[in-house]
């Protein structure tokens, strides 16, 4: 018999943003070769991690509600002569810090989003001796390195991380505070790390980064996003390049013309703007006005017409007005988006705005979430029924639930239904689009395909 170590189960539970689904995954990845599968419930897990997020409101309490249930489940396992280890990851690791091990004694350790590369050394630590628990350093670096050998990708459409956190400090946001200053991955490592995922078949990559396009990594064809798009756009079977998310201040014009010039830079952007009200704007410290991001959408659209555009909107500001409320309103009707995430604003703990005063009822925010979300809709809507009648190319990713069915999507990130064989999953394919949902797409081959 040979001396295999015995298979032990992971639970990743992840909560919030695009980014910590992200690092799940690698985490996930990092920790296999240490003997971890993948378990479908906490009970049965010898290692249940928690990568949490800092953004909403009680998140943080959230979690310690959480970890009081997984508690029971250890100390049913010890119980039956078995153990479980518990980590806490992500924004609220990097917030509380060693609080979390105090206030929650069964938790083994706490992981800030800076330090993922040292996961396995710690898990192997609590292992054999509950030894050193916390890991709060912060070399970026480091861990990209740790985990560039790691990645395994699954499907035809992955994440690819490019940069971290934030030095805008808007008034509502921890980012700054729990994700630190922003930090661009070399491009030679990127690029690297893009074409072992072309290799493997992935023909789109998204670039993530809380503020992406702050994107400042020197390379050979320029500096910035722009110049790191050019040269990714080279490797070939890569055919479809996004990224997200964006900040107004940093939609430089290397980047416009990027989206005119490269065939592969999909027509779709998130930039949010968070509020349509001036006042409100610089309350939240946004740096840009409503009029000078609805003549950036309009530089955008010159250079690409069919540019589909996303937002984030705070509502409910503190000391926001009906008119600050109608002011964002009538920013929406001027942009018409494609889509867009809307928010009641929530006061975050040891931020400028939660200390402002001006907060508002929670009734009020509702009944301004209800009516922008009516409106943002409506313009969903409208976008998806536009493109019917459209023939356009799309990225098959995964069968569908209806037997004979495929999913892909469309060059503007909306999901496409199609009746179609399997074999076409990972082919760019020209799709005719008969009708539009306010989620999705469907379509049929066109004869050609057939
Ligand atoms: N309250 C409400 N929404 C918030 N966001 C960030 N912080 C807060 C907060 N305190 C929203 C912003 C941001 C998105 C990721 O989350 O709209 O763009
Ligand atoms: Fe937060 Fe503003 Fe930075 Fe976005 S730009 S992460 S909202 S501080």
């Amino acid at each position: 018999m040979s001396e295999l170590a015995p298979v032990k189960r992971l639970y990743i539970k992840t909560y919030g943003c695009q980014m910590n689904v992200y690092d799940s995954e690698r985490m996930a990845d990092m920790l296999a070769p240490l003997g971890y599968g993948v378990a479908l419930r906490p009970e049965d897990a010898d290692l249940v991690v928690l990568n949490t997020c800092h953004i909403r409101e009680k998140a943080t309490e959230k979690v310690y509600s959480e970890l009081g249930q997984i508690r029971l489940m250890k100390l049913a396992r010890q119980a039956e002569g078995g153990t479980m280890t518990i980590a806490v990851a992500g924004c609220v690791a990097q917030a509380e810090g060693e609080e979390i091990l105090r206030r929650q004694p069964a938790v083994d350790l706490v992981v800030g989003p800076q330090s993922y590369h040292q996961l396995p050394e710690l898990i192997a630590r609590a292992h054999r001796a509950r030894g050193e628990r916390l890991a709060a350093d912060f070399a970026p670096e480091e861990k990209f390195d740790a985990l560039i050998a790691e990645r395994r990708p699954t499907g035809v459409s992955a994440f690819l991380t490019v940069q971290e956190g934030c030095d805008k400090f808007c008034t509502f946001c921890v980012v700054p505070y729990t994700r630190g200053g922003e930090w661009s991955r070399p491009a030679g490592d990127i690029e690297a790390e893009a074409r072992t995922l072309a290799e493997k078949g992935v023909r789109e990559v998204t670039l993530l980064g809380q503020n992406v396009n702050a994107y400042d990594g020197a390379n050979d064809t320029g500096s910035g996003l722009a110049g790191l798009v050019r040269r990714l756009a080279r490797i070939p079977g890569l055919d479809r390049i996004r990224y997200t998310t964006s900040h107004p201040r940093d939609m430089d014009e290397a980047l416009i013309a990027a989206h005119a010039e490269v065939e592969a830079l999909m027509p779709y952007l998130h930039l949010p703007v968070q509020s349509g009200s001036d006042r409100v704007l610089k309350a939240m410290n946004r740096a840009h006005t409503a009029e000078s991001y609805v003549r950036l959408i309009e530089t955008i659209r010159a250079a690409r017409p069919d540019m589909a555009i996303s937002g984030d909107f705070i509502v409910g500001f503190p000391g926001e007005t009906e008119a600050d409320f109608e002011a964002t309103l009538q920013l929406v009707r001027e942009v018409g988006y494609a889509g867009a995430f809307s928010f009641k604003y929530s006061r975050r703990p040891g931020t400028p705005a939660s200390a402002l005063p001006g907060q508002l009822a929670d009734e009020v925010k509702d009944e301004r979430l209800a009516r922008l979300n009516a409106l943002l809709e409506i313009q969903r809507i409208a976008f998806n029924s536009a493109q019917v009648g459209r023939t356009l190319p799309v990225l098959f990713e995964k069968p569908g639930r209806h037997p004979g069915q495929i999913i892909g999507r469309s060059p503007y990130l909306q999901s496409v239904h199609v009746a179609a064989p399997d074999r076409l999953i990972g082919e760019i394919v020209p799709v005719r689009i008969e009708s539009a949902a306010s989620n999705s797409l469907a379509g049929t081959l066109t004869l050609e395909t057939v």
